[in-house]
């Protein structure tokens, strides 16, 4: 989704604001722009379509001189992703970048409108350069104009402003979409996220809903959206400059595939006590062992990790479990138990749907409990109890460490909940335990025998639709699966559990429809053998993810296998998410799609 950043210093800002647009481009764009305040004290912009090469190729062209600098990738809502449409939008002596949606840009555009104003974009954003403009003109002061400016919208909007005439001034402004102020030596930055100003500081604040900030070379001064001074913490960000390479990748994908091991390793290290080998979460500010309920929340990947929870948490920990995708709960009128207990998902922590329900739960006085990767985002500061997974920035679009990264800490969360509820043993506890903390070398193991994947990739990238079957915990898997493959390869997919092929979609078998099993052979195994033997008197292919035990089941059925190392029920989703994501990848790379940035996908999902 759209990215900004802002730069005011001493030194040409251009090439930093340029570098930041980059560190940016994993969150997905169309188009994007830069405008600086020169010399003479005259704002210039340029502007791209497409991707940044082609913004490189025209500040080629146009060369925009100054120390201060505004810079936007856009992910279009309102507009065709068109030069023109691209931030920053100019009007007057002002050019804002916007990140969000201006839900009342309609009414104001026909006010401004009536007052003469002419419209030259598409976008929602240009009524914000618009006010901006009328409000300067009117007040002679653009801190004043700006304060005016925010009182008028409705919406979401992270926002960096820049004036003609005023060489020692750069204003920021956040409500409901992320923004952080980067602080130098003589220099400041705005910023949509700590990578975006890696590079250039990682003393951070991160503003609050409804805050703006003036910033002048020397200083900072924060503002709430009263107008009020007020104060928020500088913390140390804790990405790196050199954290988003490819290390020798092809894709950023590629990488974090790889990158599967690590980042479950990390996120059980930092919660598993090496000594006793218990789990300790942070304490919960509830009594655990008399949870009415715990409702799950997230979008995308995220959900389907949470739907793994689900199973978990009922059947070990015997939690009654609601769930659903955020964008669908928000607006769902569930009654909520007292002291209930909310558990949200999320890689950024800035998803406005999951975002939008954190804070109606907890309106409702649920207790808001969320698994996060970033875990200082918005997200983060608004719940009660944050279990953070290790998983490293994730660059690619399309999830993939941050999915299994997840997936461990609910595990972890769940054998945590089933002790403190006496629902299992020691004795279990610590077998669910030594499961989990198995799994990094299983996932090694997986990811260095490929080469049956590549086969199955084959297959699939001839296809135009493929059906993903699961069942029990594993059905979340073949929603993964599904979710991938359609992302990045734009071939059309589905899931379904597998006992309810024959309920509709069988009618869509034939030799064309790959059927893609996850099958572990665990307790539910037979029935997904008569459910494959089902699509397979149907002339179905049968394309199955299985283990040894499986496999020699499965010989007979399946035109291809995967077969993985043999691991516990409790954690195969967990592993059997590693070969699924993988298959997709192969297929995007047959297919030569675009694989971390797909077309019309966004990396975090700021607007509903
Ligand atoms: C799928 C994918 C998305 C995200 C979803 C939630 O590959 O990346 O479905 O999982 O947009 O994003 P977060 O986890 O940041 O809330």
């Amino acid at each position: 989704m759209c990215g900004i950043c802002g730069v005011i210093g001493h030194r040409p800002a251009t090439p930093l604001v340029f570098e930041a647009l980059r560190r940016l481009e994993y969150r997905g764009y169309d188009s994007a722009g830069i405008a600086t305040l020169d010399n003479a004290k005259h704002i210039t912009r340029c502007r791209a379509a497409g991707k940044l090469d082609n913004l490189e190729n025209a500040l080629k062209e146009t060369p925009l001189e100054g120390s201060i600098a505004i810079g936007h990738t856009r992910w279009a809502t309102h507009g065709l992703p068109t030069t023109n449409n691209a931030h920053p939008h100019q009007v007057g002596k002002v050019a804002i970048v916007h990140n969000g949606i201006i839900e009342n840009f309609a009414s104001l555009k026909k006010e401004l409108e009536s007052l003469g104003r002419h419209f030259t974009t598409e976008t929602d954003s240009e009524v914000i350069a618009h006010l901006l403009d009328l409000y300067l003109r009117e007040e002679n002061d653009p801190q004043k104009a700006a304060f005016r400016t925010l009182k008028r919208l409705e919406g979401a909007y992270a926002l960096a402003m820049i004036f003609e005439d005023y060489d020692n001034l750069l204003i920021g402004a956040r409500h409901g979409a992320p923004l952080a102020i980067g602080y130098g030596e003589g220099e400041m930055f705005l910023g949509s996220d700590s990578l975006a100003l890696a590079p250039l500081s990682c003393q951070i604040t991160y503003l609050e809903d409804g805050d703006w900030c003036v910033l002048t070379r020397e200083a900072v001064q924060i503002f709430d959206f009263d107008g009020q001074k007020v104060e928020r913490p500088i913390q140390t960000a804790s990405f790196s400059s050199g954290s988003i390479g490819k290390d020798g990748y092809k894709h950023f994908m590629e990488k974090e595939l790889h990158e599967h091991p690590v980042a479950i390793g990390q996120t059980l290290q930092r919660i598993i006590d090496p000594v006793t080998r218990r789990i300790t979460l942070p304490s919960p500010p509830f009594d655990p062992a008399s949870l009415p309920r715990i409702t799950i929340t997230a979008c995308g990947s995220a959900y389907y990790a949470g739907l793994v929870g689900r199973y978990w948490l009922e059947s070990i920990a015997k939690l009654p479990v609601e769930s659903d995708v955020a964008s669908e709960l928000r607006y769902r009128d569930v009654p909520q138990p007292n002291q209930g207990m909310a558990l949200l998902i999320s890689q950024s922590g800035e998803t406005a749907d999951t975002l939008g329900v954190l804070r109606s739960l907890k309106a409702q006085n649920q207790h808001i409990v969320s698994i996060l990767n970033v875990e200082h985002s918005t997200m983060g500061r608004e719940s009660d109890v944050v279990l953070g997974m290790v998983a490293g920035p994730e660059i690619s679009v399309a999830s993939t460490k941050a999915f299994t990264a997840q997936l461990s800490v609910i595990a972890a969360l769940t054998i945590t909940l089933a002790r403190l509820r006496g629902t299992i043993d020691d004795k279990r506890e610590a077998e669910l335990t030594s499961h989990l903390l198995d799994l990094p070398s299983k996932v090694v193991d997986v990811l260095s025998h490929i080469d049956s994947i590549k086969s199955m990739a084959r297959v699939i990238s001839q296809a135009r639709d493929v059906l993903f079957l699961g069942r029990g915990s594993c059905m979340p898997i073949a929603q993964e699966g599904a979710l991938k493959l359609k992302e990045i390869t734009y071939i059309h997919a589905e899931a379904y559990p597998a006992g309810e092929l024959k309920h509709g979609p069988i009618s869509l078998i034939d030799q064309t429809v790959p059927v893609v099993a996850i099958a572990p052979s665990n307790i539910l195994f037979d029935k997904m053998i008569s459910n494959l033997q089902e699509a397979k008197a149907r002339g179905g292919r049968i394309l199955a993810f299985t283990d040894e035990a499986g496999a020699s089941r499965l010989e007979a059925i399946a035109d291809e296998m995967v077969i993985l190392p043999t691991v516990d029920a409790f954690v195969a989703p967990i592993l059997y998410a590693v070969p699924v994501q993988y298959l997709a990848y192969e297929v995007a790379l047959l297919k030569g799609t675009d694989v971390d940035q797909p077309r019309n996908l966004a990396k975090s999902v700021t607007v509903e």
